[in-house]
């Protein structure tokens, strides 16, 4: 651990001093704590993310085009057979599942773990619990326990275990196999670059995107712990979707007779200006093209049979090769800015609320990698079997527990 004068000359060589102006006051714990955190944050990058933070994000340069897909409904004869090779190989047990769940339900105005929501289903359950019936379901087909992973973040870390402890695992934890994990962090800095102190006098840190899960899961020894269970694919969602199909011979099976190391799910967007990625080929490789990023015009070109270009929604269902993982944990990936409201400690010690944004978070996305791929496989699916995503509070009538409630009941019934 370094010491407090080691402490204030990385500091000072890079006009963040301030970090110290409280440090007397700290106790002893958490005076220890400072100092950790300054010997391992990484101000280089902080500092030069900061000087890009107001150039334009999207590089202007980059040439986009249509990605190619396949159509889950119209593979004819070659469908049984890749859900056969998916079978044999998630009856062999090489299919983990990885859920994001890092992120809290602010935009629904839920103060908790946004895996905890109840979407208010007559059943009541949650968001996790309603993954978890989809692993059942698997084991119920397959005779496999598909490992669970969940990436938790530090802020929710404590209360998503507790969730799970509370909910005894919604009966899957058998001879351990539901793995929590946390996702990094990074500073959040002023509109002048400064690094912000939080309310307890440490630094003021915040999750690093999903982009963060492939070094989260290298550095936590999940990967490892995989390979030791024989895993060889990865299922990555995200944790709002109540269709997520995870355990998906069809998709395995596919990903392994394309001999394609990512293959990533797509729905067709529901209107030209849905808010939701599409994939594309940026510069001719795999890529998502965000609905903040994507001109009306590209949003609407469609081609000679009036489909739209860029129509193959990012559903956030990804499979991944294990070796494919491991080597993205280790690529340096681009961050995203985003500027937030965050509550912070002055320089006379006083405690500031802000009404409007005031700082800047930095965040990688999980598709940022894609674009060191030579292929990747999009398989279009049906909105109404795989997509119904929880973003919203009801009042915003689209993508919320009203409308994903519908589409679950709906799915359910089809089922019968
Ligand atoms: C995301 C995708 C979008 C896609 C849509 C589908 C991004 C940037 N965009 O949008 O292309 O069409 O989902 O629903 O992802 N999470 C973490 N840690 C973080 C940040 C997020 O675990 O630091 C998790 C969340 O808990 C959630 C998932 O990642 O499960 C998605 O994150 P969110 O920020 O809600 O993305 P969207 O804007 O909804």
């Amino acid at each position: 651990m370094i010491k407090k004068e080691e402490a204030e000359s990385i500091l000072k060589k890079y006009g963040q001093e301030h970090l110290l102006n409280h440090f007397e006051t700290l106790n002893e714990s958490k005076k220890k704590e400072l100092l950790s955190q300054i010997e391992n944050i990484d101000f280089e990058l902080i500092n030069s993310l900061y000087k890009n933070a107001d150039k334009e994000e999207a590089n202007k340069q980059d040439e986009i085009s249509h990605m190619e897909y396949s159509d889950k409904y119209k593979l004819n004869e070659k469908y049984k057979e890749y859900e056969d090779i998916g079978k044999k190989s998630i009856k062999a047990g090489q299919l983990a599942v990885v859920t994001m769940a890092g992120g809290q339900g602010t935009r629904l105005g839920f103060d908790g773990p946004k895996g905890a929501y109840d979407i208010g289903l007559d059943s009541h359950k949650s968001l996790f619990e309603l993954l978890c019936d989809n692993l059942k379901e698997g084991q119920k087909k397959y005779g496999v326990l598909v490992p669970w992973f969940i990436m938790t973040s530090e802020e929710n870390n404590d209360q998503t275990i507790e969730f799970f402890e509370k909910h005894k695992f919604f009966g899957y934890q058998k001879d351990k196999n539901i793995f929590f994990f946390k996702q990094g962090q990074l500073p959040m800095v002023d509109t002048e670059g400064k690094i912000l102190i939080n309310e307890d006098g440490l630094i003021k840190l915040a999750a690093n995107g999903h982009g963060g899960i492939y070094e989260a899961l290298v550095k936590n020894g999940m990967v490892k712990k995989m390979r030791e269970m024989g895993i060889e694919w990865i299922y990555i969602g995200g944790v709002d979707n109540c269709l997520a199909k995870m355990v998906d011979p069809l998709f395995v099976g596919m990903a392994i007779d394309k001999k394609v190391t990512v293959a990533c799910k797509s729905v067709v967007k529901a209107n030209p200006h849905e808010k939701v990625g599409v994939f594309c080929k940026r510069n001719g490789r795999p890529s998502v093209i965000e609905y903040s990023e994507i001109s009306n015009e590209m949003a609407e070109a469609t081609d000679e049979n009036g489909e739209l270009l860029y129509g193959e929604s990012n559903l956030l269902c990804n499979l991944f090769d294990i070796n494919a993982v491991e080597r993205m944990g280790s690529l340096p990936l681009p961050y995203h800015i985003a500027y937030k409201k965050a509550t912070y400690i002055d320089k006379d010690g006083e405690l500031i609320v802000p009404d409007s944004p005031n700082a800047y978070k930095f965040e990688s996305f999980l598709f940022d990698t894609f674009g060191t791929l030579d292929e990747m496989l999009v398989l279009r699916v049906k909105r109404e079997e795989e997509f119904a995503p929880v973003k919203n509070a009801d009042s915003a009538g689209v993508d919320c527990p009203s409308t994903a409630r519908k589409m679950y009941e709906d799915f359910q019934k089809s089922k019968k």
